[in-house]
Parts: structure tokens; sequence; C-alpha cells
């Protein structure tokens, strides 16, 4: 299985995952041929990347993610639910916002080895909504490994799924430009962590705590981050928590003022900032939580030959020979194995 950008797909291909609607139905089905007439709408619903096998027999190398695609649906729905409604000063209905942090958190503990692995598929209308899902998604993980017990994984989840509600109140243009803030732009951005707190506050099924990952998120261990300034031990551990995830996630995403980095680049990054901007234990977390070479990522072996991930498993990588002598082989990558991947071409 490998991920393709659209262009690159040929009709014969056969598709490696469910697409589904935004109301979660089975658009296209996994195992299904694809067409020119298929390609074509996909396009047409901003589809930029699939995962597609080249022979029908190839899609027994089954995946399993953290969330399933219904549940990454209905969440992002949530969301952009909750960020409408905030915007029109609305109540949030926070009965569903905690509901489906649950079945995230449900879902996640019941897989002990999962990863976060899929990279982004689709260009969404807007980058907050599916963005926020993904950090729910990386800090739940994370808590996990944190050993965090299961009522405060929920609160964890309920506060980065709504960790960027104040954004909502900042102008889109100047989110969305691609050159330097004035500091007066600076400033307005500065002020969305206060905007979500003082929005999300004020419900007594919210509790304070994920309320506070929406005020603390940008905080940096320094004390150079924003808006209050604090230092490592006046943060919150759920905002050290999602501060990773958030700056991961960022990193790895296309963006208007930058173009994404390798993942595996983007852990390093966030490993060389620790303990100085983020807590050495979370960014442990992290390379506990994602994958730093997802399944369909081209990489470089150290033998020279060229080879896409096929799975990933917790400090495990498995791969296909796509170019060298061995073409074809399936092999195994650990820290242990002969084979290391040297470097990700794509
Ligand atoms: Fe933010």
């Amino acid at each position: 299985m490998k991920l393709l950008d659209l262009d690159s797909i040929k009709s014969g291909m056969y598709l490696a995952r469910d697409i589904l609607s935004a109301e979660g139905k089975v658009l296209l089905a996994r195992g299904t041929k694809l067409t020119k007439a298929y390609l074509k709408r996909l396009k047409d619903f901003n589809y930029t990347h699939l995962y597609v096998y080249d022979n029908y027999d190839d899609k027994e190398l089954e995946i399993i993610e953290p969330v399933s695609e219904k549940t990454r649906i209905q969440a992002i729905n949530v969301v952009r639910e909750s960020l409408t409604k905030a915007f029109t000063w609305q109540d949030l209905n926070i009965q569903q916002v905690n509901r489906l942090a649950g079945i995230i958190v449900d879902e996640i503990c019941e897989k002990p080895d999962v990863i976060f692995n899929m990279m982004e598929i689709k260009a969404h209308d807007d980058y907050t909504f599916s963005h926020s899902v993904n950090i729910c998604i990386i800090s739940t993980i994370m808590g996990k490994f944190l050993g965090l017990p299961y009522t405060r994984l929920k609160k964890l989840a309920v506060g980065a799924l709504l960790h960027d509600l104040g954004k909502i109140y900042i102008e889109k243009k100047i989110l969305s430009k691609d050159s330097n803030l004035t500091p007066e732009e600076t400033r307005r951005v500065h002020q969305h962590p206060r905007l979500g707190f003082d929005r999300l506050r004020i419900y007594p099924d919210l509790s304070i705590l994920s309320a506070h990952v929406a005020y603390q998120h940008h905080e940096r261990e320094d004390g150079s981050g924003y808006p209050r300034g604090l230092c490592s031990e006046e943060i919150h551990p759920f905002a050290k928590i999602v501060a990773v995830a958030d700056s991961y996630d960022a990193m790895v995403s296309k963006r208007p003022y930058r173009k994404p980095v390798f993942n595996h680049i983007a852990i390093a990054e966030l490993k060389a900032n620790s303990p100085t901007k983020y807590d050495l234990k979370v960014t442990t977390a992290l390379t506990w939580a994602v994958a730093p070479y997802p399944i369909g990522s081209v990489v470089l072996l150290a033998n020279k030959e060229k080879a896409v991930v096929t799975n990933t498993k917790r400090k495990k990588t498995m791969v296909q020979i796509i170019d060298g002598k061995n073409k074809g082989e399936f092999i195994e990558i650990t820290k242990d194995t002969e084979v290391q991947i040297a470097d990700r071409l794509a």
C-alpha cells in the first residue's frame, strides 16, 4: 500500500481505505478499483492524496488506526459546530464534545499498540478543525504513555479538541497571512488562548482543566511563550502535552506561511528544544505516540535501496522495497535490524 498524490494515481489501482462523507457514510469502499471518473470526483471533493494498492491481493495489509475514520469525521464536525457557535455567541454543546472525547479515548484505550500514523489526504476547508482532532488523538496517546487515568484522559481530550477555540475571534486574514505579522497582528494572535479560556470556563459541564489547555497551550518551559509567559511548573501538564502535539502537527502540516517538514525531522526538532521550550517527558511521550515514517512514506535505506512504508507499529516500521536488488520484498525494521532507514524521500 502506498500514499500517492492524486495526479500520480492511475485508473486500475485499488483504494486502500474507505472514503467517508461528512456524515460518516461510506462514499467509496476500500478495495474499489479506481477509474478516471472516480479520480476526477475525488479531486472535486478536495482530495489531494489517496492510499492505494497496485494489486488487489495487497489488500490484506490491514492497518489499524488509533481512531476510526467515522469517529474522526464526527469529531471534525463537533469542532466545526463548536467554533461556529462560539463565533455567533450561541451556547456550546458541551455534552456532545464530552461524548466525542469519550469515544476517542475509548477507541485509543482499546488498542494498546496503536500509534498515530496517517497523513492528511484531504484539503479541509478550514485547517483548524482537522488539526484539532489530530491534536486530540496525539495528545490522548501521549497522555496514556504518561500514565494518566481514564477520567483525566477525557479532560485532556476535551481540552485538546477545543484548544484553539479562541482563534475564531481572530481575523482570518491575519491567521492565513503568508508573510511576517506586524507587531499589532502578533498581539491579536496572542489573544486567542485567553479568548478561548474565557469562552470555555463558564460551562459547569466542562472541566476547568480543559479550559486551561486552551489558555496555556502556547506557554513554553523557559517562559518564552504567551499569553502570560508562564514557566515550567506553572504550566499545567495537560497544556504541556497539547503544546507538543500542537507544535508537531503544525510542523508536519502544510500552512500558508511555510512548507511542511517530514515527521521524523519534526520529532527531532521538538526533542532538541527540550527541556528549554518543551517538557522532556512530554517530547519522549511524543516519540511513543507518533510514527517517524508514516505509512505511505518513500524512504531510502542505508543499503541504497528505495522502499515504501507499508505499516508501522511502535518501534517497528514495515517497508516494501520498490527499487533495488530486493525489489518487491517486505522487510521489518527495528533499531536492532541490519537494514536501517537513512532518509525520507517523499
Ligand atoms: Fe493555538
